[in-house]
């Protein structure tokens, strides 16, 4: 079980309002008691920060605002010491316009082996004057940015994010090069931005459809960009690089439609795990759920894998949220309009925690992101002037992007930023966040933490690393499987009570009636 640290949002040690690596050490004992096996950290490194670090000048260092290399040293040694390993995110799709690399390429002319390593391409029209080809970037506008002497570079990203052209040998080398660096520092392995990415046609066809639909499913086979099968070789150079190691993992971010092409990055000899963000887009509705878990257990077990669960990150918007949006309402324009009268956070509430309990209840890997185990909502209302996200801008401002999520973490009941640090905060917190605190959760049963803290150590107590699951027939509305260690989990979609399986009840996600699951309630059964 992974636990992911948005690290300028966690925890800050030195008063600036923005979260670093002395916050998140001290906050060591707090990962410990929730019982999660490591952290995954976002990128911490030398970064202009114009895409949150997913825009990254130096691979190799830390920004100052999150320490030093020797504060990233000892939170790898102190997490070891607590049983936590310590995962690093990759991000090598892309560098910054702020890389050497890219900063040599812009004084380099065309043609030069400086620009081979990113994609540079003269322009289309009489002058050049028109971008190689239509491709758009994921956050808003074209993919293509033009240079002073006439070329274009490409950037599925901002326009400070230069895609790096992975045909180009001193890019495979760079990157093996820093997978050795984090490896030798102590890591034990990484999060692999956009693993779905990295190749691209080489001769630059124009993409039929949408190309700025990473985040909703891109169309994958044979498209120019998306999950080109040349990928998976790179993959196999980087599992040699882990396999000298002990004991290390990579797991790819992968937003692929089909579970069957998903199944490919968790091969024998690639990733070890590919997050399944099906599950995560599923609606509130037990077919649709159960479809995603047969079809990401199928899929998986066909390669001799286990299943990655998500619910949120710090991409999407909280799960809170989500499940407490009226039917049908699209979450990204909604959260634009910020319409109060379509959410309904007590439900959304009720609905996740139950969530959660199915989500600690499968079998496979699962990822959990910063503040969901203290049930935190989206935050829709941030002021326009504190975005931050370059989604708010390249989208014409008709997509808020992704701030609402990485609000920093309430520690306190009360105090600057809640206990954040002991000054303000980079984001905004709203009022309410002070009942959600950790002070105010902290020991308090039927908290959303001491759920949370439950779950996670039942799961680890019975259901181990047995990774059956057999489904049980409890009417339509509910979900119900048994697990191997004996213990049925039961999820309640319907409007109508659902009797509760025979057994000793562990868990409830919330209060039962009687022998009766409520709607929007699940529970673990034990059979003795
Ligand atoms: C996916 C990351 O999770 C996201 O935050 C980032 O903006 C893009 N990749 C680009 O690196």
């Amino acid at each position: 079980m992974v636990y992911q640290v948005y690290v300028r949002s966690f925890a800050d040690g030195n008063a600036d309002g923005v979260g670093d690596i002395a916050g998140l050490i001290s906050r060591l004992p707090y990962i410990a008691s929730l019982g999660v096996d490591a952290i995954w950290v976002n990128p911490w490194y030398v970064s202009p920060l114009l895409d949150g670090g997913y825009d990254v000048a130096d691979y190799r260092d830390i920004h100052p605002l999150y320490g030093s290399l020797e504060d990233a040293k000892r939170l790898i040694d102190e997490a070891g010491a607590a049983g936590i390993r310590v995962l690093v995110d990759l991000v090598p799709n892309h560098t910054s316009w702020d890389h050497a690399w890219f900063r040599a390429a812009l004084d380099a002319d065309p043609g030069s082996p400086e620009r081979s390593r990113y994609h540079f391409l003269p322009g289309k029209g009489r002058h050049g004057q028109l971008p190689p080809n239509n491709w758009k970037s994921v956050f808003g506008g074209s993919a293509w940015t033009r240079v002073p002497d006439g070329e274009w570079y490409l950037h599925m990203f901002d326009v400070s994010q230069p895609d790096l052209n992975w045909d180009n040998p001193d890019v495979r080398e760079e990157f093996i090069d820093i997978l050795r660096f984090w490896l030798d520092l102590g890591v034990s392995g990484f999060r692999v931005d956009v693993a779905h990415a990295l190749v691209k046609e080489a001769d630059y066809p124009d993409a039929e459809d949408d190309t700025d639909a990473v985040l909703s499913n891109p169309t994958g086979e044979g498209h120019p960009l998306w999950d080109r099968p040349e990928l998976h070789d790179v993959v196999r150079e980087w599992r040699v690089v882990l396999d000298d190691y002990q004991e290390k993992v990579m797991v790819a971010e992968a937003w692929i439609p089909s579970w069957e092409r998903l199944a490919k990055y968790v091969r024998p000899d690639e990733y070890h795990q590919a997050f399944d963000f099906h599950f995560l887009k599923a609606p509130w509705d037990p077919e649709a759920v159960r479809a995603t878990i047969e079809g990401s257990v199928a899929a998986t077990a066909s390669v001799g894998s286990i299943p990655t669960w998500v619910l949120s990150n710090h991409d999407v918007i909280r799960h809170v949220t989500r499940y407490g949006l009226a039917p049908h309402v699209e979450e990204r324009a909604w959260l634009l309009s910020g319409d109060e009268g379509r959410l309904d956070l007590d439900l959304g509430l009720r609905r996740a925690r139950a969530a959660t309990l199915l989500l600690l209840g499968l079998p496979g890997s699962v990822y959990l992101y910063q503040g969901e185990e203290l049930g935190l909502h989206e935050v829709h209302d941030l002021p326009e002037g504190v975005i931050d996200d370059p989604v708010w801008e390249r989208s014409g401002h008709a997509d808020k992007g992704r701030d609402g999520c990485r609000v920093p973490i309430p520690w306190k009941r009360e105090g600057p930023s809640f206990g954040f640090g002991d000054n303000g905060s980079w984001l905004p917190q709203p009022e309410i966040w002070s009942e959600l605190s950790v002070e105010s959760q902290d020991g308090v049963e039927g908290s959303t933490l001491e759920l949370y803290r439950a779950a996670i150590r039942v799961r680890a107590e019975r259901l181990g690393d047995d990774e059956s699951l057999e489904w049980i027939d409890v009417g339509p509305g509910a979900l119900a499987f048994r697990r191997g260690g004996g213990v049925t989990c039961l999820i309640n979609y319907g409007d109508e009570p659902v009797s509760r399986p025979e057994g000793v009840l562990l868990l409830a996600s919330g209060p039962l009636q009687g022998d009766s699951v409520p709607a929007d309630t699940a529970v673990w059964m034990a059979d003795t």
